[in-house]
């Protein structure tokens, strides 16, 4: 029997603090005016020093998993798409899995630049549909305003933080991602880049100064490259859907720049009610920009079920990633507060164990040593 991944959950987190065009034109040469006119773009949300890409992921997971009303006990693996991991390693995706308390769950991070969570999407379905697992939390997750260069006009004024996720279940029932296309052209990785803090050129004073953590970004051939590519792969998944273009009820495209949305929407001869565009309130998201703009289109009525959804990212590699999703999910009702505070009373007694499993391995450590110690004293009889 075929199976489906269906999207049963799903939860966004954007940090509260917003930076608006106005707000940049202060600190670098550039004006609200040129900012909207050229990208479309009012304003972003940056994140604290509190708010992590970890943080921020568990905060958009736990909401996808209020909504698909899963035990995290249930969950077989956890996928954080992300350009900005907590760390080189570990995985951003396994201090996820902790703090939700998803016992069971393996944990991976999933590098594709801002097409990551298509990228993640299709591997989580890619799972599912094979049989391997069955329930399964992609989340995208990106604090790039910590690899801006806040003295680069040409990039500073794109990005923002925040992340998005989704909870995906098994079932014998047609619908939910129905086709992926997955693509990349590692000729055009200098294009937009960060490129220090990996092997090639490691972290030391030299990158520092020469401001190499930040990105760089070749900006006019980006935007070549996503104008060819977005209409193209958009094209590609319906077909292998089996949909024509106008039976897509909504296409929601990474919200990068709305000149490159628009230049998608008239190639794919879709109207403006049809083309979800919400990056004048949060920039550049990367791998988040496409699960915040589901959330906000689930919120804003855009989406029902039985839609036919296609969804496009592009970005850094240079990858481009679409996939075609019938939506089979209702619209959840207020979630009651009794299994809120269920809830929180499970997630409170995750983190008491995981502080409870720290402490014992260094308590285990502890007494190995000790022992050892013993035993390299005792004269040997
Ligand atoms: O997720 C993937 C991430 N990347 C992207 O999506 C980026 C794709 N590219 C773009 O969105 C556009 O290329 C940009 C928005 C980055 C730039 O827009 P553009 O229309 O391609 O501008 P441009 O780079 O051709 O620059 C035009 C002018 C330049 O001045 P001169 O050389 O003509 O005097 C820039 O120096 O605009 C200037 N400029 C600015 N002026 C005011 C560049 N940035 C700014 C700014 N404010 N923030």
């Amino acid at each position: 029997m075929a199976r489906y991944a269906h999207i049963i959950g799903w939860g966004k987190f954007v940090p509260p603090n917003i930076l608006t065009n106005e707000d940049l034109a202060k600190t670098v040469d550039t004006t609200d005016q040129w900012i909207r006119e050229r990208t479309g773009i009012a304003a972003r949300h940056i994140a604290s020093a509190k708010e992590t890409t970890a943080i921020m992921a568990v905060h958009a997971a736990r909401d996808a998993i209020e909504v698909a009303d899963v035990n995290p006990a249930e969950i077989d693996l956890v996928i954080v798409a992300t350009a900005t991991p907590e760390y080189p390693f570990p995985a951003t995706a396994c201090l996820v899995q902790d703090a939700l308390g998803a016992e069971r769950a393996g944990a991976f991070d999933l590098e594709a630049g801002c097409s990551g969570f298509m990228y993640a999407l299709t591997a989580a379905t890619g799972f599912i549909r094979s049989g391997i697992y069955n329930t399964i939390v992609v989340i995208g997750s990106e604090t790039l305003s910590r690899v801006v260069d806040w003295n680069d006009r040409a990039t500073c004024v794109l990005f923002g933080d925040g992340a998005g996720a989704f909870v995906l279940r098994g079932s014998d029932e047609p619908g939910g991602v129905l086709a992926s296309i997955l693509g990349s052209d590692g000729s055009g990785g200098e294009l937009l880049m960060v490129p220090a803090g990996g092997s090639k050129h490691p972290a030391g004073p030299e990158t520092v100064l020469s401001k190499m953590h930040t990105i760089k970004m070749n900006g006019r051939e980006v935007y070549r490259f996503a104008t060819r590519v977005m209409a193209s792969a958009s094209r590609q998944v319906a077909e292998s859907a089996g949909w024509s273009l106008d039976q897509i009820d909504l296409f929601i495209p990474h919200q990068a720049n709305v000149r490159i949305i628009d230049s998608a929407a008239r190639a794919l001869k879709l109207p403006p009610d049809k083309v979800f565009v919400n990056l004048e309130r949060y920039g550049n998201t990367s791998a988040a920009s496409i699960p915040i703009a589901v959330c906000e289109a689930i919120d804003s009525g855009k989406i029902k079920a039985g839609d036919h959804l296609v969804m496009v990212g592009f970005g850094a590699g240079l990858t481009w990633a679409s996939c075609a999703i019938q939506w089979s999910a209702p619209k959840p009702g207020v979630i009651a507060p009794p299994r809120a505070a269920v809830s929180r009373l499970r997630y409170g007694w995750s983190s008491i164990k995981s502080i409870g499993s720290r402490l014992s391995r260094r308590v285990d450590a502890a007494v190995s040593q000790l022992i050892d110690t013993l035993e390299r004293k005792t004269p040997e009889e």
